[in-house]
C-alpha cells in the first residue's frame, strides 16, 4: 500500500476521511501497529512514561527519541513515522533544533518531529519546515509543561485561553506546520480549530470533531498502565493476559511441568552408554 504522505493527510482532511494514529516505541510494537492500518505512528515521549517508568515526560531525551525512533521505523513501511523533540528541544537555538531535527530524519528515519507549544516556538517551526523537516504542532495540554501548568489538566475552558489556542494553532499553521495535535480541550473548542484550519486536526481528549485521533499504544491495550484517562477507549487487557501467562509459566516451572518431552532433544544411543543414562 502507498506510503502516507503529508499530501495524503492533506487528501483526507478535504475528503473528510479519519485519521488513525496511535504511538509504538519499538520493533514489535510498531509493527502491531502497520499491520493494524494506522496512519500516522508517533514515538511519543509519553515513551518516557510508559516504557522507561518516568514520572513524566520530562527527563526524556533526545538520543532516547533517536534510540526508539530506530526501532519502529525498522518495523514500519507505510504508516508516516513521526517523532516528539523532548523536553526543551523546541525552545533552544534554531541551529539546535534543527539539528536535533536532521538527527531524528537521517539517523532514526523519522518523517518528521512533533512538537508542543504556541507562540513561543513559531520562529523554530518556520525554520524546521523550510529545511525540508515536517513539522506536526501539538496545542492543548501539552505534558512538557505540566510542572509550569499545574497538572494534566484541561485547556482552553474559558473564552480567553480558546481564544489563546485557536489564534496559536492559526499561527502554526501559517508558520508551516502540516498537522496539529490538540490535547484535552473541549469538543467545541476542537470543532472550531478543526474547521478553521486548513491543515489535519489530530485530536485526543478533544472530542469527536477533529480530522483524526491518537491514542497510547499501551492505553488501547490496558498494557500496564495504572491510571487510564478517561478519553481512552480501551481495546483488550493485554497487560493481564501477560501477566497471567509468565505466571503460569513460572508455576510450570516450579511445578516441574515445563519442560515436557516435546520440547526435549535426546542423545544418540553410544553417548548413552558412555554416560551410563
Ligand atoms: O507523547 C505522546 O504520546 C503524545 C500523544 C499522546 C499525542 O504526544
Ligand atoms: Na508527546
Amino acid at each position: 500500500r502507498k506510503k502516507v504522505t503529508t499530501r495524503t493527510l492533506q487528501k483526507w482532511k478535504l475528503a473528510k476521511e479519519p485519521i488513525a494514529m496511535i504511538t509504538a516505541y519499538d520493533f514489535p510494537s510498531a509493527k502491531m501497529a502497520e499491520q493494524a492500518g494506522a496512519d500516522i505512528i508517533l514515538v511519543g515521549d509519553s515513551l518516557g512514561m510508559v516504557v522507561l517508568g518516568y514520572d513524566s515526560t520530562i527527563p526524556v531525551t533526545l538520543d532516547d527519541m533517536i534510540h526508539h525512533t530506530k526501532a519502529v521505523t525498522r518495523g514500519v513501511s507505510r504508516a508516516m513515522v513521526i517523532t516528539d523533540l523532548p523536553f526543551m528541544v523546541a525552545h533552544l537555538s534554531k541551529d539546535e533544533v534543527l539539528r536535533a531535527g536532521a538527527r531524528i530524519m537521517q539517523e532514526a528515519r523519522a518523517y518528521g518531529v512533533k512538537l508542543e507549544g504556541g507562540s513561543e516556538v513559531l520562529e523554530n517551526v518556520k525554520a524546521l519546515t523550510t529545511a525540508g523537516i515536517p513539522v506536526m504542532a501539538h496545542l492543548g495540554l501539552t505534558p512538557q509543561s505540566v510542572n509550569q501548568l499545574g497538572g494534566y489538566l484541561i485547556q482552553g475552558k474559558d473564552a480567553k485561553s480558546a481564544e489563546r489556542i485557536l489564534t496559536e494553532a492559526k499561527r502554526l499553521e501559517e508558520a508551516g506546520a502540516f498537522a496539529l495535535v490538540l490535547e484535552c480541550v473541549p469538543e467545541e473548542l476542537a470543532r472550531v480549530i478543526t474547521e478553521s484550519l486548513d491543515i489535519p486536526v489530530i485530536g485526543i481528549g478533544a472530542g469527536r470533531f477533529c480530522d483524526g485521533q491518537v491514542l497510547v499504544f499501551h492505553d488501547i491495550l490496558q498494557m500496564g498502565g495504572e491510571r487510564i484517562p478517561s478519553f481512552v477507549k480501551t481495546y483488550a487487557q493485554v497487560g493481564k493476559t501477560m501477566v497471567d501467562a509468565i505466571q503460569a509459566y513460572v508455576q510450570d516451572v516450579k511445578q516441574r511441568r515445563f519442560p515436557e518431552e516435546k520440547h526435549v532433544t535426546h542423545w544418540s544411543e553410544t553417548m548413552s552408554v558412555v554416560y551410563g543414562v
